[in-house]
C-alpha cells in the first residue's frame, strides 16, 4: 500500500537550464518501504494555498540489491513544465534540508536484471527511469548488454549527460550509446532530426540484432513512444517484450460514451478495510472513493502513472484512457480508478490486490 513520508532533501543538482535532480535521504527505519525496482517512480505531494498537488517523478538512482538493505538515498529527475505548479516550485524553491512528502515507489516499467541484450528508446526526460534500469542492470548482471538510443533537442538540453557518459566509460563493451539531437548537428554520430517511426524502422536493424533483444524500454513523450512501438511492431517484435512509460500526454481525455446508470455504487477494499459509497454522475471511481477514503492511492489522475491501479472484482467500468496498464494487466482484470466510470449499477474494486 503506497504511503507518504516526509523525507529531507540531501542535494539539488542542476542538470540543464530547465531540469534538476533532487536527492532525498531515506532514514534507516523507512529503507524497506522505499525499496524499489529499477524504473519505478515516486509521487511527491505539496499543499499550497489549501490545494494539494501531486506529481510523479522517476527514480534515476540505481535500485538496491534484493539481498541488501533498502536505499539510503533516492534521486529523481524533474524537468520544468511550462506553468507546471510542482516543477516550478522544484526548480526555484526547493533547498537542501527542506522536507518533502514522498510516496513509496510504484510503477511497473521495470526490469528484473538477467543476462541478455536489452534496449531503450528514450526522448527528453524519458532517460530518467532508464538511467536507473541501465545502471542497475550493468552493475548487477555481468552477462547483460544494453543499447541506449536517446533523443534530445540539443546537448545543452540533455538531462543526465554526464551520468550517461560515465556509464559508457565504465562499461565501454556492454553499453552501446546512440544519441540523436533534433536541433543540433553532432561532430560524430547520427545526423540531426526527429526519431520517428520511419527513421527508427530503418535505424534499429542497422544498430542491433532486433530479434535478439530480450526487453525494449520506450520512455518519453507520447509521440515518440507511439512511433517506436509501431516501428518495433513492424519489425516483428512481440508486444510482450516491449515496456512503455509515457511522459507528457497533452491530449484531453475523451469523454466517456458508455451509458452511465442513474445511480451507481462503488464498493472498494483498501488497506484491508472496505466500504460502499455512491458514485456521482460524471465522476471517476477514484473521486468517489477519495471523498470517503482520503488514503486512496493516486498521483497523476491522468491515466499515466498507474498509481490508482485496482482489481475489478465485479461489475463493469469504462476507462477514459489508459497509458499505464499493460494489455496483460487489463486482461487480468485491472483498471485505473482515476479513469474508470461505472457502466453497471454496482462496481467492486480491490486496491490491495
Ligand atoms: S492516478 Fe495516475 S493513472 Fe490514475
Amino acid at each position: 500500500m503506497a504511503r507518504f513520508h516526509a523525507l529531507p532533501v540531501a542535494a539539488v543538482d542542476r542538470l540543464t537550464d530547465d531540469s534538476v535532480a533532487l536527492t532525498f535521504t531515506v532514514p534507516e527505519d523507512l529503507r524497506e518501504e522505499y525499496r524499489h525496482a529499477p524504473g519505478q517512480h515516486l509521487a511527491l505531494r505539496r499543499t499550497a494555498d489549501g490545494t494539494e498537488i501531486r506529481r510523479t517523478y522517476s527514480i534515476c538512482s540505481p535500485a538496491p540489491s534484493p539481498d541488501g538493505e533498502g536505499p539510503r538515498t533516492l534521486r529523481v529527475g524533474v524537468r520544468l513544465v511550462d506553468g507546471g505548479a510542482f516543477s516550478t516550485y522544484a526548480l526555484k524553491e526547493i533547498n537542501i534540508g527542506d522536507e518533502l512528502e514522498v510516496m513509496t515507489p510504484a510503477g511497473r516499467f521495470t526490469l528484473d536484471p538477467a543476462p541478455g541484450l536489452y534496449a531503450a528508446i528514450v526522448g527528453g526526460s524519458g532517460i530518467t527511469p532508464v538511467l536507473s534500469i541501465v545502471t542497475t542492470l550493468l552493475a548487477r548482471e555481468p552477462e547483460a548488454r544494453f543499447c541506449l538510443i536517446r533523443s534530445d533537442r540539443t546537448s545543452a538540453s540533455t538531462m543526465f549527460l554526464e551520468e550517461v557518459a560515465d556509464l559508457k566509460d565504465r562499461y565501454p563493451q556492454r553499453l552501446h550509446l546512440v544519441t540523436v539531437l533534433s536541433r543540433e548537428e553532432q561532430q560524430a554520430g547520427l545526423p540531426s532530426g526527429r526519431l520517428d517511426q520511419e527513421r527508427l524502422g530503418g535505424l534499429l536493424p542497422a544498430l542491433l540484432p532486433v530479434e535478439r533483444v530480450a526487453g525494449w524500454f520506450l520512455c518519453g513523450p507520447f509521440g515518440l513512444v507511439q512511433g517506436a512501438e509501431r516501428a518495433l511492431r513492424e519489425l516483428g517484435v512481440s508486444r510482450t517484450r516491449v515496456h512503455e512509460e509515457i511522459f507528457h500526454v497533452d491530449a484531453a481525455a475523451p469523454v466517456t460514451t458508455a451509458p452511465a446508470p442513474a445511480h451507481s455504487t462503488v464498493t472498494a477494499r483498501l488497506d484491508g478495510r472496505g466500504g460502499s459509497w455512491p458514485v456521482q454522475q460524471g465522476e471517476s471511481l477514484l473521486e468517489a472513493v477519495l471523498r470517503n477514503r482520503a488514503d486512496a492511492p493516486y498521483a497523476c489522475k491522468g491515466g499515466v502513472c498507474g498509481t490508482c491501479r485496482a482489481f475489478l472484482v465485479s461489475g463493469e467500468v469504462r476507462m477514459d484512457r489508459n497509458f499505464a496498464l499493460e494489455p496483460e494487466e487489463t486482461e487480468a482484470g485491472y483498471v485505473l480508478a482515476c479513469q474508470s466510470h461505472p457502466v453497471t449499477e454496482t462496481v467492486e474494486l480491490d486496491f490491495d490486490r
